[in-house]
């Protein structure tokens, strides 16, 4: 099926049933991988938080609404013995140098169990295979076979993970309290759910909200309030995992640089001047697509852009961090 495009000339993924409208096309692509460098940095080099044994044996994780796979790829990369699968709406690009523990799945993770999910063949994501002499595919019986003959590749729709995974997923959730407590069913006793997400409202270097008020913030976040989207996901997560039955939940968060200036290190400097005009670019598409006049949308556009791109150190988002187990 072709992919969907509007007048831009973007793709889209095709379900109708998500609320999900970021493009899905290599420009986006570009844009998550460079995106997922400059987390790492601002997490010193770190993705996972959560205490998982990587060494139990059929340990498996699974990256949802994975992008690119980049964390699934390092994931797999940094526990060889597990087995990780990146679950999205849309086909995951391939990409060369994939360890033979990583696959991906097409599905969605609000109203499909995992027994619907499309298994991708790995000849679709993986443009050569690394390593074949030690932990091939083949050593996923549960991959190959199902790939081959078209079973489910998860046949029980219950304690089948050790680790999910979640980052940016704010835009693609409507139903946070299902999606929390689908996650616990999905996780296998003792294993961790662990989220990462953005508060997007900006920071001052005094860590004062300096957005919070402003109408190109509040109008589109409330209009996508009220098709079922939650602004505030990444603060109540730990919440939400406590109502649904988790424990030793932990909460963290990390200040995301928006503009380089006053950054010491080069790598936060790059990593300012990346997510200064990105997030910008980002929440254009988010006022474009929630505020119906064009010219109500555009004063928006520009007044965010002033606050967004302006020269002054110190501005900042929060990425949060949340993970808990499941006794
Ligand atoms: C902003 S991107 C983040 C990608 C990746 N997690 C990262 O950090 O680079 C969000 C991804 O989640 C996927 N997604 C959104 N809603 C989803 C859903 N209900 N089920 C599965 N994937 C979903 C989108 O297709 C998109 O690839």
């Amino acid at each position: 099926m072709a992919p969907s495009r509007d007048m831009d000339n973007r793709t889209f993924h095709q379900d109708p049933t998500s609320l999900y409208n970021l493009p899905n096309d290599l420009p986006e692509h570009s844009r998550l991988d460079e995106q997922a460098k400059h987390v790492s940095t601002i997490m010193d080099h770190r993705i996972l938080h959560a205490p998982l044994n990587p060494n139990k044996p059929n340990t498996r994780i699974l990256d949802i609404g994975t992008g690119t796979g980049y964390v699934a790829d390092t994931l797999a990369l940094q526990n060889r013995s597990a087995q990780v699968y990146g679950l999205d709406l849309s086909p995951v690009p391939p990409r060369s140098g994939r360890t033979p523990n990583v696959h991906f799945v097409r599905g969605n993770i609000s109203n499909q169990p995992p027994s619907k999910w499309t298994p991708l063949p790995d000849a679709e994501t993986k443009t050569e295979f690394s390593d074949s002499s030690s932990d091939s595919g083949a050593s996923n019986p549960d991959y190959t076979d199902s790939v081959g003959a078209g079973g489910p590749l998860f046949p029980r729709d219950e304690e089948t993970f050790d680790l999910l995974f979640s980052r940016f997923l704010v835009a693609g959730i409507s139903d946070w309290d299902a999606f929390i407590e689908k996650e616990y069913h999905l996780l296998k006793r003792g294993g961790w759910a662990e989220i990462h997400d953005l508060d997007a409202t900006v920071y001052n270097a005094a860590d004062e909200p300096i957005s919070n008020r402003a109408d190109w913030q509040v109008l589109p976040e409330r209009a996508a309030e009220k098709a079922g989207l939650d602004f505030q996901c990444a603060w109540r997560a730990a919440e939400r995992m406590r109502q649904a039955g988790f424990v030793d939940v932990v909460q963290k968060e990390y200040a995301l640089p928006l503009g380089g200036e006053g950054e010491r290190r080069p790598d936060m400097k790059a990593a300012g001047e990346f997510f200064a005009p990105t997030f910008a670019e980002v929440r254009e598409m988010v006022i474009r697509r929630y505020v119906d006049a064009p010219e109500r949308a555009e004063g928006m556009v520009r007044r965010m852009r002033e606050t967004m791109m302006a020269p002054e150190a110190g501005r900042h988002y929060k990425l949060v961090v949340t993970y808990g187990r499941k006794p």
